[in-house]
């Protein structure tokens, strides 16, 4: 059956009630929309897993700093609504800016520990955006699971920390990145790489297979983030940060814990993020 698409934050936050009394298990997926095969690999993991799954679609705008892209970030509804079309997703919700941020809007949900450092230096603001953002989205689909791209793994944190801190009444499934034949991880930011910064762009998988390779084998952090950011500047792509960080805290590694390497870097007016957990290692 085909998913409709709601509008009207009352009108689901209904429905998905009405299917948790019925005793079904309800799926969420919150996306900015412009839907590549990321995205529909959380759908189909939502639909393997629940009874019915939710997709919101909502270009947020208090996640996007001055001067970065929320006016050209791409919008393609119908297509949008045409690959959903094809997954067992119930309902679409597609709020307006009004309906998200009522006139006067004045409540931020603001996270500190992971939501500090790296994109949350580059991009001041950003994480208070996503955080009040999914808190308003889960108040309006509130479903057993959401579902997030470890492709970017400091939001999942972030959001991960909101839901334990408010105890907001929702589990966190976080899926794996998806990615291009040759490595890169899709993103809705893609479709702007010019051909020669694309062919570029296969720096960043590269760098943290590199990473992960020299970290197996016993090399030291700073040697690791030093030969990153060489191999990525070595390609002409300006590196904003590369780092091998806690995996949950994004702090320090810890011996014995799952660390991560974390990269991000612009190709002219493009800024691609990656990441790729590193097992824990002894000693
Ligand atoms: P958006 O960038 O549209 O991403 C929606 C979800 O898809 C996020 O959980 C993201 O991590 C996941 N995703 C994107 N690319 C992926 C890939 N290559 N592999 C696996 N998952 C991928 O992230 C946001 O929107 C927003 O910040 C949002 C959480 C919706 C709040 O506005």
């Amino acid at each position: 059956m085909a998913a409709v698409t709601i509008t009207d934050p009352a009108v689901i936050r209904g429905e998905v009630s009405a299917s948790r009394a019925a005793g079904r298990v309800v799926g969420f997926v919150p996306t900015m929309g412009a839907l590549h095969a990321g995205h529909l690999a959380l759908v189909e993991q939502a639909t393997r897993e629940c009874d019915d799954v939710a997709v919101s679609i909502f270009v947020n705008p208090t996640q996007f700093g001055p001067g970065e892209d929320f006016e050209r970030y791409p919008r393609t509804l119908d297509r949008d609504l045409d690959s959903l079309s094809r997954l067992r997703v119930r309902w679409v919700f597609t709020p307006t800016e009004a309906a998200m941020y009522p006139h006067g809007a004045a409540t931020r949900v603001v996270v500190a520990g992971p939501a500090c450092g790296y994109e949350g230096t580059i991009r001041p603001g950003h994480f208070s955006g996503v955080a009040t953002v999914v808190c308003r989205l889960f108040l309006s689909v509130p479903a057993d699971r959401a579902y997030f791209g470890a492709k970017d793994w400091q939001q999942t944190r972030v959001i991960e920390r909101m839901v334990r801190d408010l105890g907001l009444p929702i589990a966190v499934v976080v899926c794996p990145t998806v990615r291009e034949p040759d490595g890169l991880a899709m993103s809705s930011r893609n479709a702007y790489l010019a051909p020669e910064d694309r062919s570029r762009a296969v720096a960043l998988s590269e760098s943290l297979r590199e990473a992960a390779a020299a970290w197996d084998a016993g090399a030291d952090v700073n040697g690791i983030e030093a030969a990153m950011r060489t191999r990525l500047e070595s390609r002409g792509i300006v590196v904003d940060y590369v780092a091998i960080a806690d995996a949950e805290s994004l702090g320090q590694v810890v011996t014995g814990q799952p660390a991560v390497a974390l990269v991000a870097g612009r190709l002219g007016s493009t800024r691609l993020i990656d990441n790729r957990l590193l097992s824990p290692r002894v000693g």
